[in-house]
């Protein structure tokens, strides 16, 4: 077995910053209760004409991932794209970044757990690394939610939460047997797939239908989202996985170095960081800046804690995930 390992990191963000202020002019909501309920200040949305697109943040992001494991588009035996927001039905946004990057011919898999969506791409990267198939994977996290919101009062208690952005992470063969991605935890429970769904269109409710059958206030090609039942089950889920992922490599909370928790809410990465009796230091949170992106949210946080020194050589980096499905699931590295 081969040891994998994150070799570059990126991320962008369109330049276009919403404050809640701004919202508060779309729909009856303000920015003291967006800011209590969920600790965000703004988020970024893509500008009609901006030239920004799902696939293109996650080429941008990745860029940025390639410049820093010095390796050229051509090194990158494989593509692995996280999102709930692709820019076509099908194909998915991973062919997108093998056309846009000028890549060979290689394997581009798509991947559709939503804000678990990076956990599971990084379990997909580590386990064809590890088993020596391929060298370097590139994988990407990208969301452009604002394409797909309702902006009125209808759709506030999801719309005021959701930004878009991406992040790329490179995962690469390495000759070090200590560190590197440690391992990688994911679990599924469908029952709860419509608490937090998106139904439409899709085979089940195609356009013309949704159109013919549903009345202006209940229109299922928007985001549906039980608020407090997600909250209930994601910091259940979030501490189960994290100590899951520990106890697998004889660790405990406290040698945690960093916990990047999804950005899903800061009230949830708060409670966590309580439960886990961890430090204001163990934790990285910028929800406050970009809102929740997604299968983006752990990319970007990790891109920009690792830029801003806050992880170190053989830190415990512990990425934890938890969304629509509903998924969850957590990766164990050591850096
Ligand atoms: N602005 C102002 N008022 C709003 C609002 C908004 N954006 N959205 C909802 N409200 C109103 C509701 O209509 C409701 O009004 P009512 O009491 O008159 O009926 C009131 O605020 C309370 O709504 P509720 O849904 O009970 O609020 P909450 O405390 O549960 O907070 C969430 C809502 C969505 C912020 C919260 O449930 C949450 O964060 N859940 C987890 C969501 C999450 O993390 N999702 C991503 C998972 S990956």
């Amino acid at each position: 077995m081969f040891t994998s390992k994150i070799t570059g990191l990126g991320h962008y963000v369109p330049e276009n910053v919403v404050t809640n202020d701004d919202l508060s002019k779309l729909m009856d909501t303000n920015d003291a209760w967006i800011q209590e309920r969920t600790g965000i200040k703004e988020r970024r949305h893509i500008k009609k004409g901006d030239g920004n697109s799902t696939s293109v943040m996650g080429v941008k992001a990745a860029k940025m991932a390639l410049k820093e494991a010095n390796l050229k588009a051509t090194d990158i035996d494989m593509i692995v794209f996280a999102t709930l927001s692709p820019d076509m039905y099908f194909p998915g946004g991973g062919v997108e970044v093998q056309e846009l990057m000028d890549m060979k011919t290689i394997p581009a898999l798509d991947v559709r757990n939503q804000c678990s969506g990076f956990v599971y791409a990084m379990s997909v990267a580590d386990q064809f690394v590890k088993t020596g198939m391929y060298e370097n994977i590139l994988v990407i996290g990208s969301e452009n939610h604002s394409g797909g919101l309702d902006f009125t009062t209808r759709g506030r208690s999801v719309s005021v939460i959701f930004g878009d952005g991406a992040g790329a992470a490179v995962v690469s063969r390495s000759e070090d047997d200590q560190g590197g991605i440690l391992s990688t935890h994911l679990h599924s429970e469908g029952k709860h797939k419509d608490e937090l769904a998106l139904q439409g269109p899709s085979t089940e409710h195609w356009v013309p239908e949704i159109i013919a059958e549903n009345p202006q206030e209940d229109i299922p090609y928007y985001p549906y989202m039980n608020g407090q039942f997600v909250f209930k089950h994601a910091i259940v889920r979030f501490a189960e996985v994290i100590h899951e992922g520990l106890e697998a490599n004889g660790l405990t909370t406290s040698d945690i170095d960093m916990l990047i928790p999804h950005q899903a809410n800061l009230r949830i990465s708060q409670f966590i960081q309580q439960k886990l009796k961890l430090s204001d230091d163990q934790v990285f949170n910028n929800i406050q800046k970009y809102g929740n992106t997604t299968a983006a949210s752990i990319p970007i946080a990790l891109s920009e804690a690792h830029k801003a020194g806050k992880i170190k050589k053989d830190d415990i980096v512990v990425l934890a995930a938890f969304g629509s499905g509903f998924t969850w699931g957590s990766v164990i590295i050591r850096w």
